[in-house]
C-alpha cells in the first residue's frame, strides 16, 4: 500500500461498553484492550509506520471511581512488565508523554527503565499517553516559554506557533497524520489538540478490544485516499505534483 502515513495516533474507545456487552466488569474490558493495544502495535511495525501515539489515560480520566482507576494503573504496569522485552526485541522505542506528578513510584521508576532500554532503538516509535491531555501539554509548553521571558531570554514578540510546537511533548517526532477513534465517539477528548491541527480523521463504531488488523487496513485505506492540502487548493496541488 502506498502512502502510509508516518504517525498515527489512536484514541483506543470503547473498552467498558465492549464488557458490558458480555456482562463482564469494566475490567475485562480494558484487558481485552490491551491485547487490542498489543496487536496494533505490531501491526503497525510490520507496515512500517514510524510513530504511533496510543492515548491510555486521560487527565480527565482521573475522574472514574477508585477501583477502576487502580485497575488501570495495575494494568499499565503488569503491562509494561509483561511486553518491555518483547518490544525492545523487536526494537521499538517506547515514550510515555504526559504529567507524571500523579504516578505512583512504581510505575515511574518501570517507565524510566523501559525508557532507558529502548531508546537507541531505531523501529517503530511507540508513545503511551497517560495521564496526558492536549491542554495540559499546551500548557506546560507555554509556561517553559514565559519562565525564558521572565529569565530575560526571550521578547514576548518572539513568540510563535513554531516556538510553542517546540516545547510540546514529542517535539522532535512528526504531527499525527491520521487520527483514530474507536466506538462512534466523534470527539477529541482534550488528546493531542495542537498536533492535530492537520491529521486526517478516522472514526469507527468498532469497540477497541474489536479493533483487528483489518479494520487498521480500513483506516489506512481512508488515509491514502485522502488528499491534504493544508490551506492550498486542490488545484495547485495537482499543478506541483506534475
Ligand atoms: C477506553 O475505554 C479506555 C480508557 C479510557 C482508559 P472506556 O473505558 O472509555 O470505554 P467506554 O467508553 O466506557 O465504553
Ligand atoms: C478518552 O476516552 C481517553 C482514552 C481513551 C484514554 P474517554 O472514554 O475517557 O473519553 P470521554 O470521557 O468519553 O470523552
Ligand atoms: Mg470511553
Amino acid at each position: 500500500m502506498f502512502n502510509i502515513p508516518r504517525h498515527v495516533a489512536i484514541i483506543m474507545d470503547g473498552n467498558g461498553r465492549w464488557a458490558k456487552q458480555r456482562f463482564m466488569p469494566r475490567l475485562a474490558g480494558h484487558r481485552a484492550g490491551m491485547e487490542a493495544a498489543r496487536q496494533v502495535v505490531k501491526n503497525c511495525a510490520k507496515r512500517q509506520i514510524k510513530v504511533l501515539s496510543l492515548f491510555a489515560f486521560s487527565s480527565e480520566n482521573w475522574r472514574r471511581p477508585a477501583q477502576e482507576v487502580s485497575h488501570l494503573m495495575d494494568l499499565f504496569l503488569t503491562g509494561l512488565e509483561r511486553e518491555a522485552q518483547m518490544l525492545h526485541e523487536n526494537n521499538v522505542q517506547l515514550r510515555f508523554i504526559g504529567d507524571r506528578s500523579r504516578l505512583s513510584e512504581k510505575l515511574l521508576k518501570k517507565i524510566s527503565d523501559v525508557e532507558a532500554l529502548t531508546k537507541p532503538n531505531a523501529g517503530l516509535v511507540l508513545i503511551i499517553a497517560v495521564d496526558y491531555g492536549g491542554q495540559w501539554d499546551i500548557t506546560q509548553a507555554v509556561q517553559k516559554l514565559a519562565r525564558a521571558v521572565e529569565d530575560g531570554a526571550l521578547r514576548s514578540a518572539d513568540i510563535t506557533a513554531d516556538s510553542i510546537a517546540a516545547h510540546l511533548s514529542f517535539a522532535d517526532l512528526p504531527d499525527p497524520d491520521l487520527f483514530i477513534r474507536t466506538s462512534g465517539e466523534l470527539r477529541m477528548s482534550n488528546f493531542m489538540l495542537w498536533q492535530l491541527a492537520y491529521a486526517e480523521l478516522f472514526f469507527t463504531d468498532v469497540l477497541w478490544p474489536d479493533f483487528s488488523e483489518k479494520e487498521l487496513d480500513l483506516a489506512l485505506a481512508h488515509y491514502a485516499k485522502r488528499e491534504r492540502r493544508y490551506g492550498h487548493s486542490s488545484e495547485q496541488l495537482s499543478e506541483n505534483s506534475c
